[in-house]
């Protein structure tokens, strides 16, 4: 089958057209033929060889995180989906591989497509929707009336969180720059700042939790937003000592994060509010929830650009340019 793939780590585009062997089925697997999949900043941080220690794989590797497509085949132990199904996935970390034809996918990763999307649009979603939902719902047990701040508002992971805060009942404020400050307030954003004119920190007081998708001096600042108690969750900032013991690192990691986290931690400990690492997971029992969202239109797709398969090096270099509108994706079959 025709896939993308990397033969070594670089952080310029060595992703490269391949043939590569078509998947093979475990038995509570299904293959899963791809229509379309859309592309992460996660794919190029795996590109680089920066989440070598959290994801080492075996190269060649087949890039992409996301997809939805059709079930061609299931093994012998799948109960949930049959041949025919149309469906999306976030794929299990250590078993990615969307810019493909077909790929090979747990039952429990898999949902089926909301029924309103198509292939593209349904492609967008799996891993910001997760990702939105494990930061907000999982870790943050968002409520109604409570403030949350979600940095870039505009980007795959913001479009989703803004929205699904709003669904929960928050009062949502977001940071991003002037030109999408009008389609990001129309995502339902109660306040939209832009971070390259104001100081979020210098106007917004009292936020019960912050999702930070920034990492750095966002990061830091971000603690002075949250009142005593405030929750602050990034997804790009150091990996913290809980992480590292729940995906079970050697000692030396588990010591590397405890030094890369320590300035946030010890920042978020004076304030009084507790600083969290999520590196997001599938969950075909999510994505069933969130499909449910997109069917009652809580929820929207956000998709910016799609490119033909034979441009995906295209594509992950439009992500690259950090200025994505919600989600950039590459259409792989008709
Ligand atoms: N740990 C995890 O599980 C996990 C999961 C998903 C994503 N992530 C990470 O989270 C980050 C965001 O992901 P994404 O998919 O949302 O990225 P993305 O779609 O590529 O983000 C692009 C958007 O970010 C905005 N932006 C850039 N710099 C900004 C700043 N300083 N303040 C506010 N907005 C800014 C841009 O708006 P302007 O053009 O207006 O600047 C653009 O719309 C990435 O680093 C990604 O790797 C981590």
């Amino acid at each position: 089958m025709k896939a993308f793939i990397i033969d070594r780590y670089e952080s310029s585009n060595v992703v490269h057209a391949s043939e590569m062997p078509e998947p093979e089925l475990r038995e509570d697997d299904v293959l899963v033929q791809i229509h379309a999949a859309s592309v992460n900043p996660l794919d190029l941080k795996i590109r680089s060889g920066a989440l070598k220690l959290i994801l080492p794989y075996r190269l060649p590797l087949i890039l992409g995180n996301d997809l939805a497509g059709v079930v061609v085949r299931a093994g012998a132990r799948v109960r949930r989906f049959k041949p025919g199904d149309e469906v999306y996935t976030r794929p299990e970390q250590e078993r990615i591989g969307a810019f493909a034809e077909y790929i090979a996918v747990s039952e429990n990763a898999l949902a089926l497509k909301p029924k309103a999307l198509n292939m593209e649009d349904a492609a967008s979603i799996p891993l910001v929707g997760l990702t939105g939902w494990q930061a907000l719902v999982e870790k943050a047990n968002l409520k109604k009336g409570q403030k949350v701040l979600i940095h870039a508002g505009s980007g795959g992971v913001g479009t989703f969180a803004i929205q699904l805060a709003k669904h929960l009942g928050a009062y949502v404020a977001t940071t991003t720059s002037a030109a999408n400050y009008d389609w990001v307030k129309r995502l339902g954003a109660d306040v939209v700042i832009d971070y390259k004119k104001t100081d979020f920190e210098a106007v917004l007081h009292d936020y019960d939790v912050v999702l930070d998708t920034q990492g750095g001096a966002t990061l830091m600042k971000s603690v002075r937003v949250l009142k005593p108690g405030g929750k602050l969750i990034s997804i790009s900032g150091p990996p913290d000592p809980d992480f590292a013991r729940a995906i079970g690192a050697a000692w030396f990691v588990r010591m590397a994060m405890g030094m890369l986290s320590y300035r946030i931690r010890k920042l978020a400990k004076r304030h009084q509010v507790s600083y969290v690492f999520l590196f997001m997971r599938a969950d075909g029992e999510q994505l069933r929830h969130i499909a449910e969202l997109i069917g009652t239109g809580a929820i929207c797709t956000v998709v910016d650009k799609i490119f033909p398969f034979a441009s995906t090096p295209e594509a992950l270099d439009y992500v690259e340019t950090g200025r994505a509108k919600g989600k950039v994706v590459v259409k792989v079959s008709a």
